[in-house]
């Protein structure tokens, strides 16, 4: 927790893998006058992630690690986090699935945003297939991260129409607008009731 402007703020890591959009929304919305958090740590398994432009613009520590389920690199990290005072772990765009150890020894919260309606279409390619099963929706969802590959307890969803033009590219990026407006209201709700 640390106090910026009267107010007590919870410190949050963010782990990526590539653009780093959901990241950069989360600082955008950790930067409002009275948010309840603050982005201390930007973590990547991918040293080239596009996302972690946002740690140079944005005066936030960075941690490149290789993901390889080596239990030295995870104590490591797990330290790190203890030591910055991390107490939720945001996972957006994060390609690495975290080992139940880790998620175990990490004593803090675990988020993660997933573009599907789960427990429809767990893992990749959800646009594709949504459009191939011909849903009449689709949508995304914040959720606690678990043991289990996107299937952790769910905090929040988005519903939105399939239109029978779109492709997996255009779902995509609908989808991705609504990832933006529920995953900080998601972790409001999650910080509120702390
Ligand atoms: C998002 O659709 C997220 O739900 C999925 O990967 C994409 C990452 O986008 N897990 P970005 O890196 O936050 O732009």
């Amino acid at each position: 927790m640390t106090k910026l402007n009267g107010i007590n703020r919870i410190k949050i890591a963010v782990f990526i893998s590539g653009k780093g959009s959901n990241l950069k929304n989360l600082i955008k919305f950790s930067h409002k006058k009275n948010s309840k958090f603050i982005i201390s740590l930007i973590v990547s398994n991918n040293s080239t992630a596009k996302g972690l432009r946002y740690a140079n613009i944005y005066k936030i520590n960075k941690k490149v690690i290789k993901f390889r389920n080596n239990k030295k690199v995870e104590d490591l990290l797990i330290k790190r986090l203890k030591k910055s005072q991390i107490k939720i772990i945001c996972l957006a765009g994060f390609m690495k699935i975290l080992s139940k150890r880790f998620i175990q020894n990490f004593k803090g919260i675990i988020l993660n945003i997933h573009p599907s309606l789960l427990p429809k279409y767990k893992g990749l390619n959800t646009h594709h297939k949504a459009i191939l099963n011909k849903d009449k929706y689709s949508g995304c969802t914040v959720h606690f991260a678990s043991p289990k590959l996107d299937s952790g307890k769910i905090i929040l969803q988005k519903k939105i129409k399939i239109f029978k033009k779109d492709t997996p590219k255009t779902l995509a990026s609908r989808i991705l607008k609504q990832e933006h407006i529920i995953y900080p209201k998601a972790l409001n709700k999650i910080i509120s009731n702390l």
